[in-house]
């Protein structure tokens, strides 16, 4: 098969760090540390910092993404940010993050749903999935990812009744974060080799859910849990993982000029292979 020529992706995941007076700053100081045409960077700031980012980021190759958006279009949801408010304040959205599974009590069925709301607003999703420690240590984690990628996109598919999304396909622009809850915040991360599993695990779901094996095969896969610029080499060694979802480490100059230089050793090798596409800037 011809290969699926996946970028690779790092994007930092700033929770609920850093404000507005602040947040342009750190991230031109990221941007500046990690500077490579090879690797696709995204900063996700909270809401309030996503202006501040995006002007201090202007001209530089960083997308700007935001960590989460409501289900619905517009309405009576006090205190919540429609996808459709995001326009021009950011590109990418997070979505279905195992904090907000855990805290706000995200569904797959709202996840599938917000999903379409990122596809309705051009922004690019970050879907992450991901098993609790109970689940891995019966030996469930593998089923348990592909119940919530199925879950998900059968939520998705589900809105196709409203019409089409006006962003075009998840096929175009889905990515997928695998973070296992036990390895989030913990300084503890999986195997490469057992991400790559679940990479393997991921794009056969797409696949059980009626996608193509070109399409399943096409999405990127991140790795993502107490990744650091000395944790990263072990999952960019994988061929199946296409980047990482970083927290923590992600509010680090240093750490993230560490795991970006990382990354883009993989990408020259992966470009020389063949097996990468060019980075296409403002994406
Ligand atoms: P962490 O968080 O790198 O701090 O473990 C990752 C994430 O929650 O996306």
């Amino acid at each position: 098969m011809i290969p699926a020529m996946r970028p690779v992706i790092i994007a930092a995941n700033w929770k609920m760090h850093t404000d507005p007076t602040t947040a342009g700053q750190l991230a031109v100081a990221i941007a500046g540390a990690s500077e490579t045409p090879l690797v696709v960077r995204v900063i996700c700031p909270p809401f309030v910092c996503l202006d501040a980012v995006g002007r201090a980021l202007a001209g530089r190759d960083v997308a700007v993404g935001a960590q989460n958006v409501h289900a619905e279009e517009a309405g009576a949801y006090t205190g919540e940010v429609a996808a459709g408010m995001l326009v021009g304040l950011a590109s990418w959205a997070i979505i279905g993050h195992s904090e907000r599974r855990r805290d706000e009590g995200e569904t797959d069925e709202l996840i599938g749903r917000k999903l379409r709301r990122c596809l309705d607003h051009g922004l690019r999703p970050i879907l992450c999935v991901g098993e609790q420690l109970s689940d891995r240590e019966a030996g469930r984690a593998t089923a348990v990812v592909r119940g919530q990628l199925a879950a998900v996109l059968a939520s998705f598919a589900a809105q196709a009744a409203a019409g089409p999304a006006a962003g075009g396909t998840l096929e175009d622009g889905l990515v997928i974060a695998y973070e296992p809850v036990w390895a989030i915040g913990t300084g503890r991360t999986a195997s490469g080799a057992d991400a790559a599993e679940m990479a393997d695990v991921i794009r056969g779901a797409l696949e059980a859910a009626g996608w193509s094996a070109r399409a399943a095969e096409a999405v990127p896969v991140l790795y993502g849990g107490s990744v650091t610029s000395a944790a990263i080499g072990e999952f960019l060694a994988e061929p199946a993982i296409d980047g990482a979802l970083v927290g923590g480490a992600s509010l680090k100059v240093d750490e993230m000029a560490g795991i970006v230089a990382r990354a883009g050793l993989t990408a020259a090798a992966r470009l020389a292979a063949g097996t990468m596409r060019p980075v296409e800037t403002g994406s």
